[in-house]
């Protein structure tokens, strides 16, 4: 149950402080309530993927059916490879589904993130005032990559 106190955090602090750049305070609270109080329900239909350092997460990432949710790297541990091993760790489990093609919602600030990882954009996508940029990845052959230290570990939420 820590978990769910701990990915909530993680997800509310990287809005207020990263995404507060590209979106209004309103949205914001939209997500934040759409993804951090109902965590455990969350849970049952999606498979919630956490980067760990120590005992502190400072990752996450989700992921339903074929659609990847929630991806948020900690401000302060952004741009060290965490994001991508998240996504290498949600592709490798869609992969073990037998899913073929995966979709997200991608913040504005996310989407040169999603390409250097494989992925296209499909189209714009608004909600309200906000824009959000719908991709897509066919999901290949996995690359090799080194490890970055950060352990990413299933939520026990
Ligand atoms: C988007 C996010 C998850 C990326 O996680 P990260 O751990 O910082 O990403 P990585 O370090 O794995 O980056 C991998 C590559 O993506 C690219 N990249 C990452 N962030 C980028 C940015 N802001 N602008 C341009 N390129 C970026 C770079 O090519 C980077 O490779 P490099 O380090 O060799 O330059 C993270 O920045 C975040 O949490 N953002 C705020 C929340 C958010 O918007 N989430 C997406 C919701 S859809």
């Amino acid at each position: 149950m820590a978990d769910a106190t701990g990915v909530s955090d993680l997800i509310s602090t990287t809005l207020r402080i990263s995404n507060v750049r590209d979106y209004p305070g309103d949205f914001l609270s939209k997500v934040e309530a759409s993804l951090t109080p109902q965590l455990r329900e969350l849970a049952k239909e999606r498979v919630i993927l956490v980067a760990m350092e120590g005992d502190a997460i400072i990752g996450t990432a989700s992921l339903g059916r074929d659609q990847v949710h929630a991806v948020f790297v900690h401000p302060a541990r952004q741009g060290r490879g965490i994001g991508t091993r998240l996504m290498e760790a949600v592709e490798s489990e869609a992969r073990a589904r037998g899913e073929r093609e995966l979709i997200l919602y991608a913040s504005l600030s996310a989407v040169p993130f999603y390409e250097a990882n494989g992925w296209r954009t499909v189209r714009e996508h608004r909600d309200g005032g906000a824009r959000l940029v719908v991709m897509t990845k066919a999901l290949g052959e996995q690359r090799a990559r080194p490890d970055n230290g950060a352990g990413i570990a299933d939520a026990a939420v």
